[in-house]
């Protein structure tokens, strides 16, 4: 397995493109699932994730062809001809699921166009249980039959979907995504009440109207969808990746450097961008995206996750890699998942000082300075936030699991290393 050593101390200077964002290219791939006519896109970013879903989709009947990077060196990613030209194969099987969670984002999609889905239950993951009850909740709301047996979910609707009022009892991303899908093709008007807003879901319900879908409330938390029988194809650029933007603007800050996020964009992310200036971090937006700069202390800052457009718990571990040196304390909680402070050992064990209460609350106390070692994670956010450390340490930190960190951030060592920073993958 590929390792990556990283020799810290080097405040970080230079310009990091900003790739497309995974999280929302994977409901947009599944998107697909919703028409015979051929979906583009574009701007999707080179990641396993991706490849993932490409071969799940394979599974269920769908062409996919890849125009490998754009011309101007992968700022613009890859774009992707996806159409489900064959009706009839309707099975996610395990191996693929097990492997990435948001696979379940093809039943709905699947179970509205050709009345039927039998997708592997995803099963728990390492930052907490994930049930999927509010997708299949939602689904039954449409009229689907659901059955759970041998590990799948079994689901029917001969006579198709039909609209509802569905109100989720708590925000999920994934949920809303695959109600949003089904509900575009179901019959009549379906209202999803307490929907996520997160920008991905967003970029779902834009692309779903580009392909002839009638979608209200586009970034607010009721959408209403007026079904249709069919939807055409479209041609739709993904948005830019905001974790990876916050994540960049986490090294440039951790490294006391400067960075120019190139096609970032600030009103994606703006309770980071809050959260970053108080703690002592100037962000400028640029003509081509932002510009994040630290030249004096880190002062420590509090942080709490929520969902859209509280911070985002997707950058926890980052800001708390970066709160492990500020000045002062800082009290990080997370409230969207149970099991979200595994990196906490791992960045004590490179000198931080962090006390988690209860496994929703951290404490950390800013040192002066963290210390290389070997480290691991087992998530990608997790992993990254001990890039970011390795980053900012005095000696040499070796992270294991690399893996993990190529299912989110593309080309993450030739990103940092054009800024300066002594990092290299080691192939193993
Ligand atoms: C999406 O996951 C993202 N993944 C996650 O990104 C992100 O952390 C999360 O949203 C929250 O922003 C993708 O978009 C592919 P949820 P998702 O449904 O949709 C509970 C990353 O690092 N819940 O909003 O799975 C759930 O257990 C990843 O890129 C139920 O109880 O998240 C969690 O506690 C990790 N029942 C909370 O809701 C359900 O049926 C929010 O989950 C569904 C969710």
């Amino acid at each position: 397995m590929d390792k990556i050593l990283i020799r810290g101390g080097i405040p970080l200077k230079g310009e990091i493109p900003i790739s497309g964002a995974k999280n929302a290219a994977l409901p947009l791939m599944a998107a697909s699932l919703l028409t015979e006519e051929t979906l583009t896109l574009s701007n999707l970013p080179h990641l396993a994730d991706i490849s993932t879903m490409a071969r799940l989709l394979g599974e269920t009947g769908v062409e996919i062809s890849m125009n490998g990077f754009a011309p101007n060196g992968g700022h613009t990613g890859r774009v992707f001809a996806l159409t489900a030209c064959r009706e009839g194969e309707t099975t996610a099987p395990y191996d693929l699921v097990r492997t990435m969670r948001a696979s379940i984002l093809v039943l709905g999609p699947l179970l509205a166009r050709q009345g039927e889905a039998k997708v592997s239950l995803p099963g728990g993951c390492a930052i907490g249980t994930r049930p999927v009850d509010l997708h299949l909740k939602g689904l039954s709301q449409l009229g689907a039959e659901i059955e759970l047996d041998g590990g799948y979910v079994n689901a029917k609707a001969p006579k198709g979907l039909t609209g509802a009022h569905i109100t989720f009892p708590q925000v999920s991303v994934g949920a809303t995504e695959n109600l949003l899908m089904a509900a575009t093709l179901a019959k009549g008007e379906t209202v999803l009440a307490n929907a996520a807003r997160e920008p991905e879901v967003s970029d779902l319900a834009n692309c779903l109207v580009a392909m002839g879908a009638q979608i209200e409330g586009i970034g607010t938390d009721t959408l209403r969808v007026q079904g249709i029988e069919r939807l055409h194809s479209a041609d739709y650029a993904v948005l830019p990746d905001r974790i990876e933007t916050g994540t960049y603007a986490a090294a440039a800050a951790i490294t006391g450097g400067s960075l120019e996020l190139v096609g970032a964009r600030a009103e994606l992310m703006e309770a980071v961008i809050d959260a970053l200036r108080e703690s002592g971090v100037t962000v400028e937006e640029t003509a081509r995206g932002l510009r994040v700069t630290r030249d004096g202390q880190l002062r420590g800052v509090d942080a709490i996750t929520e969902p859209f457009p509280g911070f985002p718990t997707d950058m926890q571990a980052q800001f708390m890699a970066l709160m492990a040196v500020a000045d002062g304390a800082s009290l990080i909680t997370e409230t969207i998942f149970e099991n979200r402070f595994m990196h906490v050992p791992e960045l004590c064990r490179m000198g931080a000082s962090i006390n988690v209460h209860h496994q929703a609350s951290a404490i950390v106390r800013g040192v002066s300075e963290l210390s290389g070692a070997e480290v691991m994670a087992t998530d990608l956010r997790a992993s990254v936030s001990l890039v970011l450390a390795g980053l900012a340490a005095k000696g040499e930190t070796l992270i294991n699991r690399v893996y993990h960190l190529d299912r989110g951030y593309e080309r993450l060592e030739d990103k940092l290393s054009a800024c300066g920073a002594r990092i290299e993958r080691i192939k193993g």
